[in-house]
């Protein structure tokens, strides 16, 4: 059985980290919002004793069992029992290491795919949530409120936007800035949670305030950190009123009501500074494989 898939990256609108949960984890509450950039997958399955292969052609991404697309196809025949072996190959659009959750939506892509080939029941967020903190939001896509350690999900409306992704030239550690803020965390926690339950509507298109609060708590220790991060973020200060960093970096994003808007912001940016050019996903359903 052959399935192609589309797994798309998010950004974040806005995230806040609200402390250190007993597991180590840090609990987090953060708007997802999946974006029309996505990597691409083939799962192929055949009678056979569980093995999973995986090929990741012109990429750098080890395509082995340190890959979530691995460990997602892994778990779920070790959840279900089933007697097949599956291959994956996965055609990477989505940068690595970027706070775009590229590695998440790829895993999550393939416990869907291979739920609807195989018909085989799993409890699929159960294993969503032991593959990675992002990938139960994966399972849905879509926009939604994110928060615990990323397994608590609320569907939220989606909201139609142009995207300028921009693509520092550094790589930051997720485990790395998590330990940032703990360490700075006494320094940071003023200014309450995120606003993350106003109304989504057209009033943004109007000239209005973007409804989510696009405050990411990591931005000040990547500022910091690195010198190219923080010369982005203060053009992007300057220059744009809706923009924001993904995730853990170091993607940041500057958001636009129309194509022709965006277009021309990634014309004027600075010499040298890479882009990419995409849209929200407007709805749930919006990939081909939902
Ligand atoms: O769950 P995942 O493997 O994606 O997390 C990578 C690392 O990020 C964890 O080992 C942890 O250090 C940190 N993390 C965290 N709190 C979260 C998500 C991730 O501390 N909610």
């Amino acid at each position: 059985m052959t399935r192609e898939l589309t797994a798309a990256a998010k950004i974040n609108l806005g995230l806040r980290i609200l402390g250190t949960r007993p597991d180590g984890y840090h609990a987090i509450r953060s708007v997802f919002h999946e974006i029309t950039l996505a990597d691409a997958i083939v799962i192929r399955t055949a009678p056979g004793g569980g093995d999973v292969r995986l090929s990741c052609p012109g990429s750098e991404l080890p395509a082995d069992s340190s890959n979530l697309a691995w460990k997602a196809a892994a778990a779920f025949l070790g959840a279900t029992g089933l007697a097949i072996d599956v291959s994956i190959e996965l055609r990477k659009r989505i940068p690595l290491l970027a706070g775009l959750g590229g590695g998440s939506s790829d895993a999550a892509a393939v416990l869907r795919g291979l739920e609807d080939a195989t018909g085989a029941g799993a409890d699929l967020a159960g294993l969503a949530a032991s593959i990675g903190s992002d990938v139960p939001f994966f399972l849905r896509g879509g926009s939604a409120l994110v928060e615990g350690r990323g397994e608590r999900i609320t569907p939220l409306p989606a909201i139609p936007f142009h995207a300028v992704l921009l693509h520092p030239p550094v790589r930051v550690s997720t485990p790395w800035a998590y330990a940032e803020w703990d360490r700075r965390a006494a320094s940071l926690t003023e200014g309450g949670p995120a606003e993350h339950d106003c109304p989504l509507s057209a009033a943004w298109h109007e000239g209005k305030p973007f409804p989510h609060g696009l405050r990411n708590d990591f931005l000040p220790l990547l500022e910091d950190r690195f010198p190219e991060i923080a010369a982005l973020a203060r053009f992007l200060k300057g220059s744009c009123g809706t923009w924001g960093l993904s995730g853990s970096g170091p993607t940041l994003y500057a958001l636009f009501p129309t194509g022709a808007r965006a277009r021309q912001f990634s014309e004027d940016l600075p010499g040298g500074v890479r882009f990419t050019l995409c849209r929200s996903a407007e709805a749930a359903g919006a990939s081909s494989n939902r």
